[in-house]
């Protein structure tokens, strides 16, 4: 397949874009500083933090605390590691339906229940046994992305 183009300019802080590259979703997520600061707090809740795992290993440019090129944006497969659903957003934090009280926003597959932070990131005992793939992205310039 070939790479994906992308005018990022229009998404606003806590809305996410979705593009098609190889016949997936790709996500485009521009975070917030809250949601930023809130991936610095829950580690202990994940199962694999750092991102160490190989199934999908993440680029060496997103292996960082934001699984991200630029912390503001990002940029992720949205399919589940598990067995393939799109999770749905839940960028809202607090007490939603089937989340934990202390929800700092992310996804939530609607599957089987597996729950990923706002990096991608899956949370402990859940059925997906890894966090959303980050696809080969690029920045063309402040407004243009190419993803593959
Ligand atoms: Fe996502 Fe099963 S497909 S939890």
């Amino acid at each position: 397949g070939a790479p994906v183009e992308v005018d990022i300019s229009g998404i606003k802080p806590g809305e996410k874009l979705t593009v098609e590259w190889r016949g997936k979703p790709v996500w485009i997520v521009r975070r917030t500083p809250e949601q930023l600061e809130a991936l610095k707090k829950i580690d202990g809740q994940l199962a694999d933090p750092k991102s160490d795992r190989k199934a999908y290993p993440t680029p060496d440019y997103a292996k960082n605390e934001y699984r991200s090129i630029k912390p503001e944006y990002f940029v992720a497969v949205g399919i589940c590691s598990h067995l393939g659903c799109s999770p749905s957003d839940k960028f809202a934090a607090g007490p939603q339906p089937s989340l934990p009280d202390d929800w700092t926003g992310g996804f939530l597959c609607p599957c089987h229940g597996s729950t990923f932070d706002m990096a991608g990131r899956v949370f402990k005992n859940k059925p997906a046994p890894d966090n959303l793939e980050v696809p080969p992205h690029m920045y063309l310039s402040d407004a243009k992305l190419l993803i593959g």
